[in-house]
């Protein structure tokens, strides 16, 4: 038999480090990098660029099935995310894209049009995943599961500290709300809702830094005798 292709995956709220850590582990690694958010966050910035409804579930399985959406990543460097042909990191990173992005991704007939795009990701020498249901719906199988958190409080902070580096002032109040939110949604919902897995190793990142987060991954990873790959 075939060994699977190794994956591992980092799932967990918004704000508690998990696209840092699954971008640092892949680096390390070697292996590619999926951050499913992103293709959450590309069918949200379709909707608004069709000024699609929300509500009308064809139209949006439409869209998902149909999303023009390409990656590119080079190793050490931000994975650019092109949507028709365009690069859209900057728009997918808005508060309106995230709150229209968990608010599609609720609705099961859009996640299961977007099941197929997030496992071909998985190919040689190996995966690392990060979102809210890698571990639990996506890859079952994966070798090693990390399932981040953080007190809302703490990540409306950094949420704070990171607009306020690009220049944006915000209000810590609204954006401790809006995680609330966010988060009562992702984990409330019907399908794949924001659980760790059963056989997740959970890590509070409240009082860590992300190198601190990093190291404590990277030692588990050891201990499971996974090894970076070289030939790259
Ligand atoms: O990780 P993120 O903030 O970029 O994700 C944006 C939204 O997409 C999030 O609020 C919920 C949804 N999402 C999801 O439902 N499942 C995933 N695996 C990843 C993201």
């Amino acid at each position: 038999m075939i060994a699977a292709i190794p994956v591992i995956t980092v799932d967990g709220p918004s704000g508690v480090g998990k696209g840092t850590t699954a971008s640092l582990l892949s680096n390390h690694l070697g292996w590619h990098l999926l951050d499913s958010g992103a293709i959450y966050r590309s069918l949200a910035l379709k909707v608004l660029k069709t000024d699609s409804e929300i509500s009308d579930v064809i139209k949006l399985v439409e869209l998902a099935e149909r999303l023009d959406l390409n990656f590119k990543s080079v190793i050490g460097e931000p994975t650019l995310v092109y949507l028709d042909g365009e690069c859209v990191n900057q728009e997918l990173r808005t508060e309106s894209c995230g709150s229209i992005a968990s608010i599609i991704a609720s609705i099961p007939e859009v996640r299961a049009a977007l099941l197929q795009r997030q496992i071909q990701f998985r190919q040689a020498p190996g995966l690392v995943a990060d979102g809210r249901d890698m571990g639990t719906v996506v890859f079952t199988d994966a070798q090693i599961k990390f399932y981040l958190t953080a007190s809302p409080q703490e990540r409306a902070k950094r949420r704070h500290k990171q607009l306020k580096n690009k220049g944006i002032d915000a209000n810590i109040r609204a954006l401790e709300k809006e995680i609330g939110a966010r988060d009562a949604r992702d984990s409330n919902r019907k399908v794949s809702p924001l659980v760790p897995a059963d056989d997740a190793i959970i890590i509070d990142t409240s009082d860590l830094s992300i190198d601190e987060v990093f190291r404590f991954c990277i030692d588990i990873i050891g201990k499971a005798g996974i090894k970076a790959n070289l030939n790259r």
